[in-house]
C-alpha cells in the first residue's frame, strides 16, 4: 500500500479554506446546493480508473483524506479498468444521491449518459486528471500542462542522449541514434497531449536524421498502448526487437509516457540482454514517479520520468469541489487548451518536473513524496 505524507502545508491551508466554507454546501439528499447543509451531510462521490497502478491509489488516497478531513463523507470507487464497471458505479453514485462527483475516466468518451443524468441531478462534475470528452455537462477540469509534460518527456530523451545538455543547450552528441516510440491509451485524451508534446521536441532530430525510428512507426496509432497496460508495452518492445533490430543493431532510446509502460519495455529489453556487460540499456523515459520507477532510475536502468504531484492535484479538486459546493464558481487558470469535442472546459493545469537519478532527493525525498528508505527499497511502506 503506498501511503503519502501530506504536505503540511498544504493541509494546513485546505482545512482552513474548507472550514471556512462549513454549512454552505449542498444537500446530500437531492444533490442540489442548499446554503444549510453541513460538510458531514455532503458525500462526494470519487471515481477512478484502476487499482493496478500506484499513481492512482495516490490519487484516491489524497483526494479522500483531504475530504475527509473536511468533514465530507466520500464514495470512492475503483473500476479495474473496466468501462462498464466505471459506469455503473458512476450511475449508483447519483442514484445514491452523492452530492458531487470527481472522476478519473477509463475511457474518457464512456461517460455521457451519466453525465446527462449528473446533469438532471444538478451534480457538479469535476472530471479528474483525464478530461472526460463529448458531453457539455463537465464542470470543471483538474489536471497538469499535459502537454508540457510530453515536452518534458521529449526534452529527457534527447538529454539523456546527449542531443541537449542539462541547461537545455545543445549538446556534444552526433548520433545517429535508433529511437523507439511509445504513446498511452488513445481513449485517454491524454495521451494525444502527451504525444504531440513529446514528438514536437525531438521532430527536427528525426528530420534531421540524428534520431531514426528503425520500425518505421512514427504515427500515433502505432505506437498506443491499450489501457496504458505494462504487458502491452513489454509485448510490442519484444515485437519491434524482432522485426527492426535482429539484425544486431542496437535500440539507444525509447520515448515512454508512463512508467508502467516503461517497466514492460524494460523487461523485454533485459529478455534481450540489454543490461548485461557491453550492451547498455537504452535512454528510457517515464511518468508519474512511480515508486518501482524512481528505483530504477537511481539504479541506473531507466532514465527519467515526470513528476506530478498527487497530493497538489487532489488538493486542487478538493479546492474546486469546495468552492461548487459553496456555491462559488472556482477558479481557473486556462479557459482555451481543453476542448472536449463540445465545449472548452475551464482548467486548472498543475506544472510537472523531470525527475533524474541527480534530482530524485530534492523533488521527491525533501518534499515528502517518498522516503529514502523507500526509494532505495522501490517500495512505498
Ligand atoms: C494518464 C495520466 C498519467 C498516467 C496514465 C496511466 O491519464 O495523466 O499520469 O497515470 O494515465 O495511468
Amino acid at each position: 500500500m503506498n501511503v503519502r505524507r501530506p504536505l503540511a502545508v498544504l493541509t494546513a491551508g485546505l482545512v482552513l479554506s474548507l472550514s471556512a466554507c462549513g454549512g454552505g454546501g449542498a444537500g446530500s439528499t437531492d444533490g442540489a446546493s442548499s446554503s444549510s447543509a453541513k460538510p458531514e451531510d455532503i458525500t462526494v462521490g470519487v471515481a477512478m480508473p484502476t487499482q493496478t497502478s500506484e499513481r492512482w491509489i495516490a490519487d484516491g488516497k489524497a483526494v479522500k483524506e483531504g475530504l475527509e478531513k473536511a468533514g465530507y463523507k466520500v464514495d470512492l470507487q475503483y473500476a479495474n479498468d473496466d468501462i462498464p464497471t466505471q459506469g455503473q458505479q458512476i450511475d449508483q453514485m447519483i442514484t445514491k444521491g452523492d452530492d458531487l462527483l470527481i472522476l478519473a475516466a477509463i475511457d474518457g468518451t464512456a461517460l455521457s449518459s451519466q453525465l446527462d443524468a449528473a446533469k438532471a441531478a444538478n451534480i457538479k462534475v469535476i472530471s479528474y486528471d483525464r478530461l472526460i470528452r463529448d458531453s457539455a455537462n463537465v464542470d470543471f477540469y483538474v489536471s497538469f500542462d499535459n502537454y508540457k509534460v510530453g515536452v518534458q518527456q521529449g526534452t529527457a530523451l534527447l538529454t539523456g542522449l546527449g542531443l541537449l545538455n542539462a541547461d537545455g543547450s545543445k549538446g556534444t552528441a552526433t548520433g545517429p541514434f535508433n529511437v523507439e516510440l511509445f504513446a498511452g491509451s488513445l481513449d485517454d485524451n491524454n495521451a494525444g497531449f502527451f504525444w504531440n508534446g513529446a514528438f514536437d521536441t525531438i521532430k527536427p532530430f528525426i528530420d534531421s536524421g540524428v534520431i531514426k525510428i528503425k520500425s518505421g512507426q512514427t504515427k500515433i496509432d502505432e505506437a498506443a498502448t491499450l489501457r496504458w497496460q505494462q504487458e502491452v508495452a513489454q509485448k510490442r518492445m519484444e515485437d519491434l526487437l524482432t522485426s527492426a533490430y535482429s539484425d544486431g543493431s542496437k535500440v539507444d532510446g525509447v520515448l515512454s509516457p508512463y512508467d508502467g509502460i516503461s517497466r514492460g519495455i524494460i523487461t523485454a529489453l533485459q529478455n534481450a540482454g540489454y543490461g548485461g556487460s557491453g550492451n547498455k540499456m537504452p535512454i528510457i523515459t517515464g511518468q508519474d514517479a512511480e515508486i518501482a520507477s524512481v528505483k530504477l532510475i537511481n539504479d541506473g536502468v531507466q532514465y527519467a520520468t515526470i513528476f506530478k504531484d498527487t497530493r497538489k492535484l487532489a488538493e486542487q479538486a478538493i479546492t474546486v469541489a469546495e468552492a461548487y459546493l459553496d456555491g462559488k464558481e472556482p477558479e481557473a487558470n486556462d479557459t482555451k487548451t481543453y476542448d472536449n469535442g463540445v465545449k472548452v472546459v475551464p482548467s486548472f493545469l498543475l506544472q510537472s518536473d523531470i525527475v533524474y537519478k541527480d534530482n530524485i532527493k530534492p523533488l521527491l525525498v525533501d518534499s515528502g513524496y517518498y522516503t529514502q528508505a523507500e526509494v532505495d527499497a522501490g517500495q512505498a511502506s
